[in-house]
């Protein structure tokens, strides 16, 4: 009889005291958890920051199919085995986002509050799962440059500062075509979350970047209206990823949110 041995846990860097309120980041498409990395280090004293590479970016070797719901899958066996027993404020960003939802779906126990930062609710589009297997086709056929040069010119707002820029490009770069394809496929396959916006019980932020034209502030602020007792943050002269673009705001922002939050401590453990 075969057996297959469990795939390996999720790559990941913590950062912060073991006892503090747990974070964990959820990165956007296609680039790893050192998007978080400058916004972490700055959390990392009152918080516990987790920062795992998804399946198939960064450290974490692709799988050639993949889903948003194993995504979900992942974190949760992620916590698991770094013992993390207390609930988690899940931030997402943009496919990150996509992802909380889907872990509160399916972990709802395991979520003390949400961030979500320039995501979106809606299911793909027939034309958009067309493109995003387009992109996976033209990604496997000639590596993961193509995707990079267009995505850059659009994800970012026009003032970011030139490193922010070169730094996120070369984090494009870095990513296996196969991981990419296959996340972009897994984008292409998203369940809309909608209907999930009305059943989310637990404290959330939502945050936009003033100038983010792939997730517009409109976008973000109709989420936030159908999420009940939700707060919306818009993160000044931001493209689609503030976290990088606008460091010290992001961080004010999710700071004062977690300021909030009951202290770890006092968390039940969920498991
Ligand atoms: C992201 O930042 O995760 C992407 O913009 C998601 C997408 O391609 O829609």
């Amino acid at each position: 009889m075969g057996f297959s041995p469990p795939l390996p846990v999720l790559a990941h860097t913590v950062l912060g005291p073991d006892g503090a309120a747990p974070l964990l980041f959820v990165h956007g498409f296609p680039v790893d958890s050192r998007m978080w990395s400058a916004a972490a280090e700055r959390l990392a004293g009152a918080s516990r920051c987790i920062l795992p590479d998804l399946r198939g970016f960064g450290r974490t070797p692709p799988e050639p199919e993949q889903s948003i719901a194993a995504h979900a899958d992942d974190l949760a066996a992620l916590l698991r085995e770094i013992g993390e027993r207390r609930p988690v404020t899940v931030v997402g960003l943009s496919m990150g986002g996509i992802i909380a939802f889907e872990f509160f779906r399916r972990y709802r126990p395991m979520v003390a509050a949400i961030i979500l930062v320039c995501t979106r609710a809606n299911a793909e589009t027939p034309e958009g799962v067309a493109k995003r297997g387009a992109i996976a086709e033209g990604v496997l056929a000639a590596g993961v440059r193509g995707l990079a040069d267009t995505m850059i010119g659009t994800v970012l707002a026009p003032g970011a500062p030139r490193a922010v820029r070169e730094s996120l490009y070369g984090m494009m770069l870095d990513q296996p075509a196969l991981g990419v394809a296959a996340g972009s496929r897994a984008l292409g396959g998203r369940r809309e979350s909608f209907s999930t916006l009305d059943a989310i019980d637990v404290p959330t932020l939502c945050i936009a970047g003033e100038e983010d034209s792939i997730t517009p502030v409109e976008l973000m602020k109709a989420m936030h209206e159908k999420i009940r007792g939700s707060r919306l943050a818009v993160i000044p002269a931001s493209g689609h990823v503030p976290p990088m673009e606008k460091t010290q705001e992001f961080v004010d922002v999710v700071a004062g949110f977690v300021a909030q939050r009951p202290a770890a401590a006092e968390q039940p453990e969920v498991r």
